[in-house]
């Protein structure tokens, strides 16, 4: 019997472990990962016309215009390798973005919500370091890096900084429950505030009753 195509969002405050989780996710399920923060990312790097529109909101910590990231959105979830399924990461943000998923048919069958306290987020935040080789997401005390090889060519994002923490977190608060209410029947919160591993195990025994 063909399995059915698994339909996961994965939400939460900045910093709260969503990539972190979608790394252990996609290692166990083969789900194809789509961060919405990390197309905004690619093409603001690439200096497309959206990644122009988008970075100035980006490095203020406030939400892209829907204009911009809710095609973006919709175009990567209609690609081949999201038949099977798709974990998507950080969309939607918001009452209007939810509505625009609705409206072309496309609905999660799990949402799952990762709690932490912002207290924890902030430490989060200033301490995550990336490695552009393998993308691996460390924290220089949470998950320091393997070598010094690898610590040497560690960056920061330029939105990783306490007062744009702030404000990204100010944002997640005035719309995070308006995505809440849409999403209620199919939400599962989780506590974030606990070991990767122990947060990963609850995740996959969620995904595994889908
Ligand atoms: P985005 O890139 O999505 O950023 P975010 O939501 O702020 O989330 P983060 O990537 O900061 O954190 P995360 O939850 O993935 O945590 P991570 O696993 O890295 O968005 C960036 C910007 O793009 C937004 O501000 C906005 O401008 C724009 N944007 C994105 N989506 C948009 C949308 N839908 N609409 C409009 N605009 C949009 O972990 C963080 C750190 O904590 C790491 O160092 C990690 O090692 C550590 N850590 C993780 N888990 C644990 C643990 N259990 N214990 C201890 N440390 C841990």
């Amino acid at each position: 019997m063909k399995k059915k195509a698994k339909k996961i969002v994965i939400a939460g405050a900045p910093a709260s472990g969503k990539g972190t989780q979608c790394e252990l996710i996609v290692k166990k399920f083969g789900i194809t990962h789509i961060s919405a923060g990390d197309l905004l990312r690619a093409a603001v790097a690439q200096g497309t016309d959206d990644g122009l529109k988008a970075k100035e909101f980006m490095d203020r910590g406030d939400l892209v215009p829907d204009e911009v990231v809710v095609n973006m959105v919709k175009s990567r979830l209609n690609e081949p390798d999201c038949a099977g399924g798709w974990l998507l990461d950080g969309y939607p943000r918001s009452a209007s973005q939810a509505e625009a998923l609705s409206s072309y048919g496309i609905e999660p069958d799990l949402f799952l919500l990762l709690d932490v306290p912002d207290e924890e987020l902030l430490e989060r935040v200033v301490g995550r370091r990336l490695d552009p080789v393998t993308g691996q997401i460390y924290h220089l005390k949470f998950f320091p890096p393997p070598d010094e090889t690898v610590a040497k060519r560690l960056t920061q994002r330029s939105d990783d900084t306490e007062e744009k923490a702030q404000n990204r977190l100010k944002v997640h608060h005035a719309n995070v429950n308006a995505v809440l209410s849409k999403y209620k029947n199919i939400m599962k919160t989780i506590d974030g505030n606990r070991q990767k591993t122990t947060v990963f195990k609850e995740i996959e025994g969620l995904i595994k009753s889908m």
